[in-house]
């Protein structure tokens, strides 16, 4: 597995690719790597010739400096974990590479970016969009890989994609799971382990949605529902539900007769962990 740090480099190994006619999917991570992180990389390998992932800890999505100088970083573990995987190259760049002295140009999308979970982290969404849109530059890939847990960045990056004209495919990849049902994320490290222990009331949440979501509940329902669960455990402190479109992150009211998303975040001890599930008619 070949590391390169500038932008220079990934385009020559790039180039080499391409003249052998191989196609390459790109995984972006901000490391911290885990069972999630690789199951991106396996789909990529599965679709690609080459496979890239990028780790790169993007300092314009954080809205507080405390949060980006507690963001998990163990690039010697990352790497074993990626050399165990058809992973071709990884890309870790310095800040100074993605954003170069003097830079100015951001990428938003305007609707989708300050709606939900972009309310409460202003300007997350923006660091998101300009970072990715950065790395598909630099890497152009064929396809590039992305978590469904994170739902709203997901949708954020495939309107960016399409607006833009990218030209490449972007695939979401369902949850991967603890045994429990946790969602994986690189903060559950974090939790004390009543707090880990508690944290599956998330995923208790949206499988009893999901459930009643197909016997044709109301959106007024599912809230109900869900607020209940987390609610009842005592050491989850409810941040958010949102019941929306599935595609446009539109609010739904009545009864549920499309794909619809549910994503919530509650804070356990103070780390704030965030899951969702597409329910209703396909
Ligand atoms: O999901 C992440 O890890 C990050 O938001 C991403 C997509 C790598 C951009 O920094």
């Amino acid at each position: 597995m070949q590391i390169c740090r500038t932008v220079a480099e990934v385009r020559a190994t790039l180039a080499g690719y391409r003249e052998a006619g191989e196609t390459v999917g790109l995984v972006t991570t901000m490391g911290a790597l885990h069972e999630g992180h690789l199951t991106l990389m396996r789909n990529a390998a599965r679709d690609h010739d080459r496979v890239v992932a990028t780790i790169f800890v993007n300092p314009t999505q954080f809205g507080q400096k405390a949060d980006l100088a507690h963001y998990p970083s163990d690039d010697g573990r990352d790497i074993d974990l990626l050399s165990g995987e058809k992973v071709d190259m990884v890309f870790m760049p310095e800040v100074s590479v993605i954003y170069p002295e003097g830079d100015e140009t951001i990428v938003e999308t305007t609707r989708m970016a300050n709606m939900l979970h972009g309310l409460v982290r202003p300007g997350h969404f923006r660091g998101v969009a300009t970072v990715v849109a950065r790395l598909f530059n630099i890497v152009g890939p064929d396809a590039a890989y992305f978590g469904e847990k994170d739902y709203q960045q997901l949708q954020v990056i495939k309107r960016m994609v399409q607006d833009l004209h990218m030209p490449l495919k972007i695939h979401g990849v369902p949850t991967v799971r603890e045994a429990d049902g946790l969602a994986m994320s690189s903060r559950n490290v974090r939790l004390s382990a009543e707090d880990r222990a508690a944290a599956v009331c998330l995923s208790k949440a949206l499988s009893a949605a999901d459930k009643l979501a197909r016997t044709g509940a109301t959106v007024m329902a599912l809230d109900g529902e869900v607020r209940g669960i987390i609610n009842s455990e005592p050491r989850a402190t409810l941040r958010a539900i949102d019941i929306v479109a599935a595609e446009t992150l539109a609010p739904l009211e009545g009864r549920i007769a499309q794909p619809t998303a549910i994503m919530v975040s509650a804070d356990f001890g103070g780390v704030l962990l965030i899951d969702q599930a597409v329910v209703g008619p396909a």
